[in-house]
C-alpha cells in the first residue's frame, strides 16, 4: 500500500504505530530520549534498497563493466566507510579526513578515489599514498603530480605507484539544479579542465609517460532531467576518443540524481532512469564513434543516502505571531546549513501524535544567533507543544557533512538502524573537543 504523502519522504522502514513514528523498529521518541537531541539516524534497509535500484540498473543496462563509487561527501564516517566496502563500492574522497575515514573502514586503496578542486602538493603525495585512483582536475595538478613522479623525486621518498589517474572535464553543460551554487559542470565554472586543457593534459602526461585512463565529469547536484547529462556524456566520450582512450579505460559522468526533499517534490526520481539514460547514451555513442566500452562509474551521493537519514529534535520555545508559528528547536543550521546556503525545502513530522490535524502553519527555526538559521520554512504541521520532538525526513546527505561549530554548537550523534538494532556510529561532540585546538597559553 502506498503510504501517506509525508511519510514517503522517510525512511523505507518508517512506520506509524500507536500514533508515533518508528524506523527500523524504533520509535524515534525513545531514541530521542535515550541518545538525546539533535540526533541523526540512518536506516540501514533504506540504504541498500537505494543501492540495489543502482545495481540492478547497471546489470540490465550496461553491457560493460560498471561500479558504483559512492560520494563520501554527501556523509562519511567509518562505519558508513564499512558499509561502502561490504556492499563492494568505491568511495569518493575529497581532502585528507575522508581519506582517513574510508582507510578506517577498511576501504583497500585501489577502491579509493582521489577528487578535490585545487589539491595542494600534500594532497597529492596523500592520494599517491593511499588511493588507487586520483583525479587531476587542473593543468596546474598535474604539472605538479609529473615533477613529484619523476622517478629522481621518487626514489628519495618511500612511495607507491597510482593505479589510476583521471583527468576531470568540464563538459560545459549546466543541468537545471534547486540552486545556481550545487551546479558544477556549466562553462567558466570553477570545475575541471575545458576540452582544450584536457587535450593539453593528456600530451603532458603522455610527454612524461604517465597513462591517463580515465577521463570524469559533475555536473551538479540534485539534478533529475537526463538531456543534459546525455549531452555532456556525448562530449566527454568524443574527448576520450580523441585522447586515445582505450583498453580498460573508465569513464566516470559523477553523480548529482536528485530526491524529493518535500511533498511537492515527490516522486522520488527514478533511479532506474538515470542508470538507463547514462548506460544507454554511453553504450551508443562507444558503439556510434567506434570506441571500446569504458569500465563506467556512477558516483551517486545524495540519492543513496539522502532518504536513509532522518534528524530528530526537541522543540524548545514555541512563538505564535500573527504571521505564523515559530517551532525553535536544539539544533539548526549549525547541523544543517541547507536551507541557509540554498533556501533548501524540507518537511517534518512530530515522532508522536502523528495522526493530529495539520491545523497550524510553521516555520522550524534553529538556536543560533542568525535570521537565516531556519530549518523549514510555512509547512502545515499539527498544534505542537514546546517538549515535543519533531522528525525531518530526507536529511541523510550533506548535512552532517556540512555541520559546523558555529555559536559553540556540539555535532550531532549519528545511529545506524539495523535488524532491530540501534548503534552509535559517531557520538556527540563535547564542548571539550570543540575547544580542543585552541592554544591555552599564548
Ligand atoms: N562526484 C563528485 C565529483 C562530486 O563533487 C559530487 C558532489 C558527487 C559525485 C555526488 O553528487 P550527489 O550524487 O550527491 O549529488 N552541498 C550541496 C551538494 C554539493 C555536492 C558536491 N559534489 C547540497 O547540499 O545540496
Amino acid at each position: 500500500m502506498q503510504k501517506p504523502g509525508r511519510l514517503q519522504l522517510f525512511p523505507d522502514s518508517a512506520t506509524i504505530e500507536n500514533n508515533a513514528l518508528s524506523i527500523g523498529g524504533h520509535e524515534l521518541a525513545d531514541l530521542g530520549g535515550k541518545f538525546g537531541t539533535p540526533l541523526y539516524v540512518y536506516d540501514r534497509a533504506t540504504l541498500d534498497g537505494a543501492l540495489s535500484r543502482y545495481k540492478a540498473a547497471l546489470k540490465t543496462s550496461y553491457p560493460g563493466t560498471a561500479l558504483v563509487t559512492y560520494a563520501g561527501k554527501a556523509f562519511l564516517c567509518a562505519a558508513i566507510a564499512k558499509w561502502a566496502h561490504d556492499q563492494g563500492l568505491w568511495v569518493d574522497c575529497t581532502g585528507p579526513s575522508e581519506i582517513a575515514r574510508a582507510l578506517a573502514g577498511g576501504l583497500p586503496r585501489a577502491n579509493i578515489v582521489v577528487h578535490g578542486v585545487n589539491k595542494s602538493d600534500a594532497d597529492l603525495e596523500l592520494a599517491i599514498q593511499s588511493a588507487g585512483t586520483l583525479v587531476v582536475d587542473s593543468l596546474s595538478e598535474l604539472q605538479r603530480l609529473v615533477s613529484m613522479l619523476r622517478p629522481a623525486e621518487r626514489s628519495r621518498r618511500p612511495s607507491r605507484t597510482l593505479e589510476s589517474l583521471w583527468l576531470r572535464l568540464q563538459p560545459g553543460i549546466a543541468v537545471q539544479t534547486h540552486h545556481a551554487h550545487t551546479q558544477t559542470g556549466q562553462a567558466e565554472s570553477k570545475f575541471g579542465m575545458t576540452p582544450d586543457e584536457i587535450i593539453a593534459a593528456a600530451q603532458i602526461a603522455s610527454g612524461a609517460g604517465l597513462r591517463v585512463d580515465g577521463l570524469h565529469f559533475h555536473q551538479g547536484s540534485n539534478f533529475r532531467e537526463t538531456a543534459p547529462l546525455v549531452r555532456a556524456i556525448h562530449i566527454g566520450l568524443d574527448l576520450a576518443k580523441e585522447i586515445g582512450l582505450r583498453d580498460r579505460w573508465h569513464f566516470s559522468p559523477g553523480g548529482g540524481w536528485g530526491v524529493a526533499y518535500c511533498e511537492e517534490e515527490l516522486p522520488d526520481p527514478d533511479i532506474d532512469t538515470y542508470v538507463q539514460a547514462i548506460a544507454g547514451s554511453v553504450s551508443r555513442r562507444c558503439r556510434t564513434i567506434g570506441i571500446s566500452l569504458p569500465v563506467l562509474h556512477l558516483e551517486p551521493g545524495r540519492s543513496l543516502m539522502a532518504r536513509a537519514g532522518v534528524a530528530l529534535y526537541r522543540v524548545g520555545a514555541v512563538k505564535r505571531r500573527s504571521h505564523g508559528t515559530w517551532l525553535l528547536v536544539d539544533g539548526g543550521m549549525a547541523d544543517n546549513p541547507r536551507h541557509a546556503l540554498y533556501g533548501a525545502r524540507y518537511s517534518c513530522l512530530p515522532a508522536v501524535g502523528v495522526a493530529r490535524e495539520m491545523s497550524e502553519e510553521v516555520s522550524i527555526g534553529g538556536q543560533y544567533c542568525e535570521s537565516g538559521d531556519v530549518l523549514v520554512e510555512d509547512l502545515m504541521m499539527p498544534k505542537i507543544d514546546e517538549g515535543e520532538l519533531l522528525a525531518i525526513p530526507v536529511s541523510g546527505a550533506y548535512q552532517i557533512s556540512m555541520a559546523s561549530n558555529y555559536n559553540g554548537a556540539c555535532r550531532p550523534a549519528v545511529l545506524w538502524l539495523e535488524k532491530g538494532r540501534a548503534r552509535l556510529i559517531v557520538r556527540r561532540e563535547t564542548p571539550a573537543e570543540v575547544c580542543q585546538r585552541d592554544v591555552s597559553k599564548f
